[in-house]
């Protein structure tokens, strides 16, 4: 038994993915032009303005990709993990219950929306894992600049996709080697993608599913 698929933990995420399979998302998106959605999911200065007309949305993982991380996580015995994009917390309940099971660790999670961290972080005290969790409240590129562990195991891209090269610098220096790094809807970072597939940038990398890049770190 993990504390991923048991009591409490698993109908909190039960709930949390039926909230989120029935979340108005795409009436939300369809707000927005097209050629507006694709400006703004590319930019490294605007995304505060698309984050904060969807902040009342989970955008989260899929179930797959939540047992991805766990799987990943638990596979390599991660200690440290550092997350870009929070929301409201449910691959922060994935990466925490590996981290449970692993007999404890340091999960560094970022969030910019103060509804989202508040939403998250209830998530994690109601089932026990916040003492595992550390939610810095801001821009990730700030956020994340400072005070990383030594070395991180694991690095989960899921905020503004245009930021994940920056996101990714920032965090370089600490991922040890065999480190992973999975990347959510990393077809929206083109420059994240060439980075990470180019051999000669310490990155083995490979598409996984639909929407996720899973990279490892070997320099
Ligand atoms: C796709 S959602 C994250 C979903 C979450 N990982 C999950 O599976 O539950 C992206 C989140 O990143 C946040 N975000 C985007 N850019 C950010 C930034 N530069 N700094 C901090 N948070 C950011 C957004 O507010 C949003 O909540």
């Amino acid at each position: 038994m993990t504390t991923l698929n048991t009591t409490p933990l698993a109908p909190l995420l039960d709930r949390l993915f039926e909230e989120a399979a029935t979340a108005e998302t795409s009436a939300a998106l369809a707000e927005f032009s097209p050629e507006e959605r694709a400006r703004l999911m590319r930019s490294k200065t605007d995304y505060p303005e698309l984050y904060g007309r969807l902040k009342d949305l989970p955008l989260a993982v899929s179930r797959e990709t939540g047992r991805l991380l766990y799987m990943l996580a638990r596979g390599c015995g991660a200690r440290t993990i550092v997350e870009f994009g929070t929301s409201f917390g449910i691959s922060t309940l994935h990466l925490a219950a590996s981290l449970r099971d692993n007999g404890g660790g340091r999960l560094i999670t970022s969030e910019f929306e103060p509804s989202k961290v508040a939403r998250a972080r209830d998530h994690l005290t109601a089932r026990g894992l916040i003492d595992l969790v550390e939610i810095r409240e801001g821009d990730a590129l700030r956020t994340l600049s400072v005070d990383l562990p030594e070395t991180v195991d694991l690095l989960l891209l899921d905020g503004a996709k245009a930021l994940y090269p920056e996101i990714l610098s920032l965090a370089e220096s600490h991922l040890r080697p065999g480190a992973f790094i999975v990347a959510d809807n990393a077809d929206h970072s083109p420059e994240y993608l060439t980075r990470v597939r180019s051999p000669a940038n310490g990155y083995m990398s490979t598409p996984f599913a639909d929407d996720v890049e899973l990279s490892m770190r070997i320099g």
